[in-house]
């Protein structure tokens, strides 16, 4: 007799603005934010340092590092993509250097990526992805074999094109690794159309989009390239209690 194949449910929230944090009590998250902290937690990790802890706040920044600040502790983070006064680090993946972040627990807040992060804070599984760690993600999630969720960074609550990209990324790659019947929302589906859009034109859509033209403008272009460089950065970064750190799998260059 033929047997029912297993479904495999994909839901996507195109900014915080639409995540109830009880509703991700246990669930598997994926939280993207492409440009670009995501990508400079994958830098640091892959770096060596030994944990980004998310807050919402730079009062919260001040007082987690307390008297640890600069010894084994540094806060790194942005406000209008400039580094906070105070800060050691900004928000730029090109600054996590092995020399500034080996061995370091980094205190990490920027305008909307640990937002998106702290709204799943209860989920069973956290993940954190960009397009510099897309197939190590979706490793992941095929090893899991189970529903989840894309939280997009977006930009304050908004829509934002690059992580919508690079949710319809994740999803495609997902639903050709797998062989269960993939179903989405329709935020879900609309983030396929707009990956199959763009296809090999990553690094142009981050060029042009909202937050890559401001970028740009104030002297963060070569974030842009590495942000859009496809597994440049190969790790697995993992919610862990409070804090992100590597998947024990992840292959890294300790
Ligand atoms: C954010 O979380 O809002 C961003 O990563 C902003 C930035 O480019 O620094």
């Amino acid at each position: 007799m033929k047997q029912n194949k297993k479904v495999l449910r994909v839901t996507v929230h195109l900014s915080p603005a639409s995540v109830d944090e009880m509703e991700m009590k246990d669930k598997n998250i994926i939280v993207v934010d492409v440009l670009r902290a995501s990508t400079t937690i994958a830098a640091a990790l892959k770096n060596g340092a030994k944990e980004i802890i998310p807050v919402s706040s730079v009062e919260n920044a001040v007082k987690i590092s307390g008297s640890l600040f600069g010894d084994v502790t540094l806060r790194a983070g942005e406000r209008n993509a400039k580094m906070i006064e105070g800060f050691n680090l900004g928000n730029s993946p090109r600054e996590c250097t092995r020399e500034v972040v080996r061995g370091k627990s980094i205190i990490f807040m920027t305008t909307n990526g640990s937002v998106a992060i702290l709204s799943g804070r209860y989920a069973k599984n956290l993940a954190v992805a960009g397009f510099v760690n897309v197939s190590s993600v979706v490793g992941f999630l095929t090893a899991l074999r189970e529903d989840f969720t894309v939280i997009c960074a977006g930009k304050e609550n908004n829509f934002c094109v690059e992580d919508t990209v690079c949710a319809g990324r994740i999803i495609k790659k997902f639903m050709r690794s797998v062989d269960e019947d993939v179903v989405l929302d329709d935020a879900g589906t609309m983030s396929l159309i707009l990956d199959t859009y763009y296809g090999k034109q990553i690094g142009k859509m981050l060029k042009s989009c909202d937050h890559g033209r401001y970028l740009t403008s104030i002297g963060f272009g070569e974030d842009i390239k590495l942000c859009g460089s496809i597994d440049a950065i190969d790790v697995l970064p993992l919610l862990s209690g409070n804090v992100i750190k590597l998947a024990k799998t992840s292959p890294v260059n300790a």
